[in-house]
């Protein structure tokens, strides 16, 4: 019998760690300078605690089944609940503002598809207990970083907006009861043509005129300060709702002008996102050519720690999946090459010579460089071979010779010069890694 791994799962094998590792280690290497800690928690959740706050269409995406204790549980299929909960248990001794991130892997009972998969990872950055856009700014300022030090500038745009704003708009024209169709409506408005987005919010109950009102303001998007400009003479600013949206997404621009960010930042009313807890800010980061699916999605909850029963506390974050990263990386050409790489093979023409080439490479692996010796009692023609599939920079032999006078012949393997030293001697010419 053979097996499969399952549709929208990935096995990844040591070339293709090896990119993804450089790839991982850049990001987290970006986010730990702005003082974001660590955290790790459970794949397994209880289902109720996505049902509280996740919105209907990620339940319908969960992989969950009902444990031999009777419990409904899922493999999670976001963190954001998660980190929540993590908060809301420590919430009296957690130090103000609580600045988190991790890159589990999580499941989503969704079509496989170009950047959607099964199962992926994403990488969440949260900040908890700040209740203004510095935080917004932050986490933005985060996720920029990230792909400027990835090698993407020029090849994504955030997208911003602020639902509060969204919500006034709704207000003032008099549909805010028909809220959660328009959003809906909105959420889908560039999976769609313009025809069916027109169909579902005149399904949502709005006329032409309504419709036509908020078309110009959806279509107020572009570099985020001249364009919050713009859609100011649009907006009635004296609904509650719609001042706090635009004044927060003003000052949201400031900070990123502060941050030297804001060319990388567009306005756009029409990023609403499906989740059902963003209360303020929301954002999205795409590819310039608009080809791909998001490559991050975020924004402010600052309901959800009450909700689970702990204080009021104010939150903003983002999450970023691997699976569309990957694929702007690799159009973009700034994926690592897949390969792994080897600092020493040490050859032995003989068992014998199995103690020394121990000895050495023990002694080498102490100084955190990656050694492998043979295993396999193969001879001199096929050691050579394993050496260079493995990417060796440096061979070492010991043969007859070199043992005879206790040294050791060192093979360069890109220019293929060779010496012969004093084993000791060689030890100590080698720097820690
Ligand atoms: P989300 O928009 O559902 O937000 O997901 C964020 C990102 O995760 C997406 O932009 C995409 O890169 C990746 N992603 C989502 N589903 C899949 C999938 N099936 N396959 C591959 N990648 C996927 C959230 O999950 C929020 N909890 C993010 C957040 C954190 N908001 C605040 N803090």
């Amino acid at each position: 019998m053979k097996f499969q791994s399952l549709k929208g799962f990935r096995d990844f094998y040591p070339e293709e760690m090896a990119a993804r590792r450089k790839v991982l280690d850049k990001i987290f290497c970006t986010v730990r300078p702005y003082g974001f800690r660590e955290v790790d928690s459970p794949s397994l959740e209880m289902l109720e605690l996505f049902r509280v706050k996740s919105g209907e269409e990620i339940l319908t995406q969960t992989f969950n089944f009902t444990d031999k204790g009777n419990r409904d549980v899922t493999l999670i299929p976001e963190l954001t609940p998660t980190v929540a909960r993590m908060v809301v248990e420590r919430s009296r001794s957690l130090k103000r503002p609580i600045k988190w991130f991790s890159m589990p892997k999580m499941w989503r009972y969704e079509e496989p598809q170009s950047g959607r998969l099964r199962e992926f990872y994403q990488l969440n950055v949260d900040i908890f207990g700040v209740p203004g856009p510095e935080a917004d700014a932050e986490v933005l300022a985060v996720g920029i970083d990230i792909m400027l030090k990835l090698g993407l500038e020029g090849e994504f745009i955030f997208k911003i907006s602020d639902r509060r704003l969204m919500q006034g708009v709704l207000e003032s024209m008099g549909i805010a009861d028909k809220r959660e169709a328009v959003f809906a409506a909105i959420d889908k408005r560039y999976k769609i043509t313009h025809s069916e987005f027109k169909e579902l919010l005149s399904k949502a109950g709005l006329d032409d005129i309504q419709i036509g009102r908020l078309l110009s303001i959806l279509d107020s998007r572009g570099p985020i300060l001249e364009a919050l400009q713009k859609l100011r003479a649009l907006l009635s600013l004296e609904n509650e709702q719609t001042r706090s949206g635009f004044e927060s997404l003003e000052k949201l621009a400031d900070l990123l002008v502060m941050y030297r960010m804001e060319q990388y930042c567009e306005l756009d009313p029409s990023v609403i996102r499906g989740l059902a807890y963003y209360t303020g800010t929301v954002f999205e980061c795409y590819d310039t050519k608009g080809e791909l699916r998001a490559i991050f999605g975020g924004g402010r909850y600052d309901k959800i720690i009450e909700l689970f029963g702990g204080d009021s506390i104010p939150a903003v974050g983002f999450g970023m999946g691997d699976a569309v990263l990957e694929i702007l990386m690799r159009r973009a050409g700034v994926w690592p090459e897949e390969k792994i790489s080897t600092d020493y093979f040490i050859l032995t023409t003989s068992p014998q010579y199995m103690e020394t080439a121990l000895f050495l490479a023990q002694a080498l692996r102490e100084k955190q460089l990656v050694v492998e010796t043979d295993l396999l009692g193969r001879n001199f023609g096929n050691q050579m071979k394993y050496a260079n599939s493995i990417g060796t920079k440096t061979l070492l032999i010991l043969g007859e010779k070199e043992m005879a006078g206790g040294q050791v012949s060192i093979k360069d393997m890109t220019t293929g010069a060779q010496k012969t030293e004093e084993v000791i001697r060689f030890l100590d010419s080698v720097k820690n890694k």
